[in-house]
């Protein structure tokens, strides 16, 4: 499809209407997929938990991953990226896409295939946020990249879980890995990306407040799955 250099919202906002609809694996079927992005510290994994427990208690069977490192070979991608020395900002967008292209081949797809709902701590708008909005690497560039190295699976859903980065950073305590040590202007643009990319595709996304408390954000996790047909 011939895109010349839309921004990324305007892509998001058009993909679907000139293309027929988002790209899903042909062989994809009964499978769910639902990603949780946020900033660091928003608390995404006890939103992760609380979901799998609400799935499982609907019957389904339930995958629970996260990127980076949802595989052996990610997990060492995740130990160089996260915890050594200084990586040049391409190779760590190379690095990320390189964790997801993996998880997806080896371990989302396969799951998704025998009919399971698989939820992920993080996927690509990670990229597209830290390593485009972040990084100053394009967002069009990063996206374009992720896509390709996931074979275009994008999710059912994804939930934005949204904090300030003063908020992040005070819940973070003194723990920091290379990424979350960057200044608040870093995570300040991470956040107002993600935001955008809610904003520019509301049917694909959920943005709940971080701020309160996590029964509260489960709840709207919750209503909307069910209001998709896809929680009862
Ligand atoms: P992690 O310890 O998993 O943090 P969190 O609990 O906040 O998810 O670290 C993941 C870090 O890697 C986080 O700072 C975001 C960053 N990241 C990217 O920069 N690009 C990516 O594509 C992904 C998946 C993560």
């Amino acid at each position: 499809m011939p895109r010349g250099r839309l921004g990324h919202a305007a892509y998001h906002r058009l993909w679907p209407a000139v293309s027929g609809g988002w790209p899903r694996l042909g062989d994809v079927t009964d499978g769910l997929f639902i990603a949780f992005e946020g900033g660091d510290g928003a608390g995404k994994s006890t939103q992760v938990a609380l979901l799998r427990d609400a799935f499982e208690a609907a019957g389904r069977t339930v995958t629970v991953t996260r990127q980076p490192g949802g595989t052996e070979l990610g997990q060492r991608i995740r130990d160089l990226v996260l915890h050594g020395d200084h990586v040049a900002p391409r190779a760590e967008a190379l690095l990320f896409a390189a964790d997801k292209a993996h998880h997806v081949e080896q371990l989302i797809r396969p799951a998704l295939r025998q009919g399971d709902v698989v939820v992920t701590d993080r996927y690509t708008d990670s990229s597209v946020a830290y390593q485009g909005a972040g990084r100053h690497l394009g967002a069009q560039e990063i996206h374009d990249l992720n896509l390709w190295a996931v074979d275009g699976l994008v999710p059912d859903l994804t939930v934005v879980v949204d904090i300030s980065a003063q908020e992040g950073r005070r819940r973070r305590g003194t723990v920091h890995d290379r990424l979350e040590s960057e200044e608040d202007e870093f995570h300040e643009s991470i956040r107002a990306h993600y935001l955008a990319m809610a904003a520019g595709n509301p049917e694909r996304y959920l943005v709940v407040d971080g701020t309160r408390p996590p029964e509260e954000l489960h709840e709207q996790v919750v209503t909307r799955l069910s209001a998709m047909g896809m929680l009862p």
